[in-house]
């Protein structure tokens, strides 16, 4: 299987946005370029992982809570969904969609279905669910891949690397 970093890399050189919201976004970790390069950036977490500051507006909710404003060109929901019941994936994903502007992106990375913690319960797609819920956008990738290795155990994830456009 092939390996996450050259589409993360790929999918990142491609995005140049004038307004991001990041999902689940802990540090913040696949936004930090645009923070540095002064887009507006809005970042939803449950937790309390990172502060407001400058162009950087942290939200802290659960994201099913979040209002959307109709506004985003760029959508980064990067190990989150798997948080998520498959219903409440599947209504998050609608508004998501919605609320992304003609030509805007969505960069999502996926716990697999093939991972070997997924279940029934939660969102855990293979890359023919994803492709079908974006059908109508411009699918750049979507490949079920493996995550850099990290821990003590060194283990990697099944995820998918998903790149969409809005057209
Ligand atoms: C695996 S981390 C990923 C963080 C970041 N997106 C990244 O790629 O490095 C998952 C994040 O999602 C947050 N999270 C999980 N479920 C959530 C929910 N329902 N609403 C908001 N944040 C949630 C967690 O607090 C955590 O910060």
């Amino acid at each position: 299987m092939q390996s996450a970093k050259p589409l993360i890399v790929d999918s990142m050189g491609r995005l140049h946005p004038t307004s991001v919201l990041d999902l689940g976004c802990g540090n913040c970790k696949f936004s930090r370029k645009f923070i540095e390069d002064n887009v507006p950036v809005v970042g939803v977490d449950k937790n309390l992982t990172t502060e407001s500051k400058g162009n950087f507006k942290f939200v802290n909710k659960n994201v099913l809570d979040f209002k959307f404003e109709p506004k985003y060109d760029l959508i980064v929901g990067t190990g989150i969904l798997h948080f998520l019941e498959k219903e409440n994936a599947l209504k998050l994903i609608e508004q998501m969609k919605e609320n992304t502007l003609i030509g805007g992106y969505h960069f999502l990375i996926c716990m697999s279905a093939e991972e070997s913690f997924s279940n029934e319960t939660h969102f855990y797609p293979n890359k023919e669910l994803l492709n079908k819920l974006y059908s109508g956008w411009e699918i750049i990738h979507s490949d079920l891949c493996l995550s850099k290795k990290h821990d003590e155990q060194r283990h990697q994830h099944k995820v998918i690397i998903f790149l969409a456009k809005k057209i």
